[in-house]
């Protein structure tokens, strides 16, 4: 029989060591809050279900993952961990299984080491097995009490004796419990502690006399790293950075500064893709094989494709650069933007909701909205798409092969041919037919031998 198993994460703590208006486990660490890391790990240990505990902050917390598969359960006053877990009695239910208990706010932990230990305990047949370590400093942490070497119990640092403080193997705060009889250990624990609160480690102790607890060690202490404070969670978005350009680096992509870069969790890096020195790659973002992303360059749920090349300090939102194509330096594509194969879009250039197809060239400052330009168009320096009357937008459609020479205003809504010409320095306010010459400038005149305004004297 596959029992069910159920991750339950405990986050309704207030986190007053943030000094925040913001819930502790809302903060974003490499853009995503802290509550995902954990959710995302027992996703990937293969859990059936993911059930959060929220207290303070609860309907933000809900608000900011609705949608989210994961649900919740409130616990409108904090008298601790083994209160904070009962509080998902009702929604996790009855049925037997096994319950994976993990704190909202320890995000490095590993969806391999949730799995080792949901296979540790479900190998055995204990009650409860929990994630202990060993840490350079155990202060502040519960201690494992084993007697004759079975897992007796865990102390808590405040009730704990000066012998017990000396004892190093500390509890994680993640364990794999038995359900159901997880909820009737829970309903029998006190809170006759230093803290008068209900200590979920009380169960270990319940455990040993009713088939058991055990523990397994972590391997690499880092991922029980809880945040409490700004610095601590500084420290973990740290890590975090180096886990995932390590794990990219492995997988073929050059980085010129790996501690310089930020690559959130959910972007997509095929190999011999090179990022460049303070690159910032956000959210969905998927970069292509052998693409190349410059210095300072900042990508937000974007596509860039095969052998791209974004230059330095360029800055895209939701747009898409097609393989082999030239971004920047220094060019903004901002939501809408779809640039062709081999196309060109320079420095200064911004484009917006726009389709410039492929071989297009708008190699220097321009503004290119809500338009569509055909293969192998030439945009002159300075064009400019007015495409906004101050309240409505409006399209321009440039044709393939077409010229349009520098410092052009083209006025939408309006419609420039298959390999028409605009002379520089045009106002476009209607259609130029294909092969066509559009040219709306005042015509040069000279006055022969000008003489200059000079200097009055006295
Ligand atoms: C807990 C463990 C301790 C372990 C340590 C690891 C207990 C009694 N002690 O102590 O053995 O070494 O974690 O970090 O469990 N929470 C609620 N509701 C509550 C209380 C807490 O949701 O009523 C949440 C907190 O938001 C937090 C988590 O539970 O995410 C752990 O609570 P915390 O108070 O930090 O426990 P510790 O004192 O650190
Ligand atoms: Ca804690």
């Amino acid at each position: 029989m596959i029992k069910k198993r159920v991750a339950i994460i405990l986050a309704a703590g207030k986190g007053t060591r943030m000094r925040s208006r913001l819930t502790k486990v809302l903060h974003p660490l490499l853009g995503r809050p802290l509550l995902s890391y954990p959710m995302d790990a027992s996703r990937g240990a293969g859990v059936d279900e993911v059930v959060a505990v929220v207290g303070h902050g609860g309907d933000d917390v809900k608000a900011a993952f609705e949608g989210a598969a994961l649900s919740f359960a409130t616990q409108s006053e904090q008298l601790g961990t083994a209160h904070a877990v009962l509080s998902a009695k009702e929604l996790v239910g009855s049925a037997a299984g096994v319950a994976l208990i993990l704190s909202g706010d320890v995000p490095l932990i590993r969806p391999d080491t949730l799995s080792a230990l949901l296979e540790a305990h479900q190998s055995s047949s204990r009650r409860v097995t929990l994630l202990s370590m060993v840490p350079d400093d155990p202060t502040g942490y519960g201690r494992l009490i084993y007697e004759n070497g079975s897992l007796v119990g865990v102390v808590e640092e405040r009730d704990a004796n000066e012998k017990e403080r000396e004892l190093t193997e500390v509890n994680t705060g993640t364990y794999a419990v038995d359900l159901p009889w997880l909820w009737d250990a829970l309903e029998r624990i006190g809170r006759d502690n230093e803290q008068g609160e209900y200590y979920l480690t009380d169960i270990i102790g319940i455990a040993a006399k009713e088939g058991g607890a055990g523990a397994i060690k972590l391997k690499d202490n880092d991922e029980a790293m809880g945040v409490n404070d700004r610095v601590q969670l500084a420290r973990a978005q740290m890590l975090m950075r180096e886990r995932i350009n390590g794990e990219l680096m492995l997988s073929g992509v050059t980085f010129e500064d790996p501690s310089s870069a930020w690559v959130e969790p959910m972007v997509t890096i095929a190999p011999d893709v090179t990022i460049g020195s303070n690159v910032k790659l956000c959210g969905a973002t998927k970069i292509g094989e052998g693409a190349t992303i410059g210095q300072g360059s900042v990508i937000t749920d974007s596509a860039i494709g095969e052998a791209a090349e974004i230059k330095p300090y360029s800055v895209i939102l939701e747009a898409a650069v097609s393989p082999s194509a030239k971004i920047g330096p220094f060019a903004h594509l901002r939501p809408g933007a779809r640039v062709g194969e081999e196309a060109r879009v320079g420095n200064f250039v911004e484009v917006k909701n726009s389709i410039l197809h492929k071989g297009v060239k708008a190699s220097h400052l321009s503004y290119l909205g809500d338009s569509e330009i055909g293969e192998g168009t030439n945009i002159g320096a300075g064009t400019i798409t007015c495409n906004y009357d101050g309240f409505n937008k409006f399209k321009t459609n440039i044709g393939q092969g077409a010229f349009i020479g520098s410092n052009s205003s083209l006025v939408a809504p309006v419609e420039i041919g298959d390999g028409a010409t605009v002379g520089a320095g045009s106002i476009i306010t209607s259609k130029v037919e294909a092969g066509a010459l559009g040219v709306s400038r005042a015509k040069q005149r000279n006055i022969p031998g000008w003489k200059r305004p000079v200097k009055r004297e006295g």
